[in-house]
């Protein structure tokens, strides 16, 4: 059976642990980009209307013990201000006091878990943690999209306990929108390739290959495309071990009679800093690096667009975190979320960072609040998360 929704489930006078994604960028303390809370707060604000309590767990970061820098503590502040109500944060996510703190928890009321991964059996998908995180609740919900991927015990574990389960809308709408692009997508299919590595592409590229008309190549990885094309590069980072497997998807495209799009034209600098001395030139010179896609990229790359129907897009198209080498990015963004005929999926991580607080960007069909999540499942994995609602 496949997962139940949300609102399929009675939730009234329950205790529901909800598992979200709050992995979010924190600089000393200060949530920076609160955009996975947000759109976790539809779920919420839905349990708590339905009279039930909710207890909300996730991870932050990648810790392998208890790290004060990595607690919870700025999700609940944000939570309590967005809900304009007290979410108070329980010291740990299971033991004796969390249990009396759920159990206190009355209808209407929210309360979150302090960081899952303070306790190694999180990763470890550890059967007794899974039981104890379980503990005094009656429903489980995973709303956190962007953790789908990962086997631990509040993704898959947990599942074995609470037998009443469901998706939350959050997690509904992504996985809608990866369903949209991935089963009978309408054509003509783009698919925009950026960021550092083509070793993070790979599956992507093979899994969808046989789906789409057409790849754009930018980003970092475009030099290592260039440079298995005999291309100059410069001083232009690479992956001097993926230039044969460039080679191999050159081949493995042309097979499939599916065009590789790489920059025709480059702003390229002595060094990634805000102010290095930047000039477009169409061969990069030897004692330059190549740092964003050229404005002649640009109008190519937009026109090959225009006429799509389904657009994919995962990594920018140059080194964003520097504004002088963010327009590349920033332009062909603009111009894909104008596109009225077309449905385009942003996947999340960098693209969205990238993206996501322009004027424009509530254009975009979609904006992905997975990076690793969206991925695997573009590659044709199946997300553990998921299955393990499924009954
Ligand atoms: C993410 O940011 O992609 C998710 O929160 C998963 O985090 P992880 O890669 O540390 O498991």
């Amino acid at each position: 059976m496949p997962a139940r929704a949300i609102n399929e489930l009675s939730l009234e006078g329950k205790k529901v642990l909800v598992r979200c994604d709050f992995n979010v960028p924190l600089d000393n303390g200060v949530i920076t980009d609160s955009s996975r809370i947000d759109a976790s707060l539809e779920s919420i604000r839905y349990i708590l209307g339905r009279g039930a309590s909710a207890v909300l767990c996730s991870h932050l970061g990648r810790p392998k013990e208890r790290t004060p820098e990595l607690s919870l503590k700025p999700v609940a502040d944000y939570l309590s201000q967005q809900l304009a109500k007290k979410v108070a944060l329980a010291p740990d996510c299971i033991g004796e006091f969390c249990e009396r703190m759920v159990k206190d928890l009355s209808p209407g009321e929210a309360l979150l878990l302090e960081n899952l991964r303070f306790h190694p059996e999180e990763e470890a998908n550890d059967p007794d943690f899974s039981h104890e995180l379980a503990r005094g609740k009656q429903v489980y919900i995973n709303d956190a999209f962007g953790s789908a991927h990962r086997a631990h015990a509040s993704t898959v574990g947990v599942t074995r306990f609470l037998r009443e389960r469901g998706a939350g809308f959050l997690m509904l709408r992504e996985l809608r929108a990866l369903r949209a692009v991935t089963e009978d997508p309408a054509h003509p299919y783009v698919l925009i390739l950026g960021g550092a590595k083509v070793s993070d592409k790979i599956g992507v590229i093979k899994a969808l290959l046989p789906k789409v008309n057409l790849m754009l190549i930018g980003g970092a990885m475009a030099y290592t495309f260039m440079k298995a094309h005999g291309m100059p590069v410069g001083k232009s980072r690479i992956e001097e071990d993926k230039v044969e497997l460039a080679r191999e998807l050159f081949a493995l495209a042309a097979q499939r009679r599916v065009s590789l799009v790489l920059p025709t034209d480059h702003v390229v600098a002595s060094a990634p800093t805000a102010d290095a001395q930047v000039e477009v030139v169409s061969t990069i010179p030897g004692d330059k690096m190549g740092l964003d896609i050229g404005p002649r990229t640009v109008d190519q790359f937009m026109q090959h667009l225009s006429t799509a129907r389904t657009i994919v897009w995962n990594g920018p198209l140059g080194y964003f975190e520097i504004p002088q080498f963010a327009q590349g990015t920033l332009k062909v963004g603009e111009a894909v979320a104008n596109l009225k005929e077309a449905t385009s999926l942003i996947g999340g991580g960098d693209t969205a960072a990238a993206l996501a607080h322009q004027a424009w960007s509530g254009n975009f069909t979609h904006i992905s609040t997975g990076g690793g999540a969206t991925l695997e499942y573009l590659e044709g994995t199946e997300l553990p998360g998921v299955k393990a609602l499924e009954d």
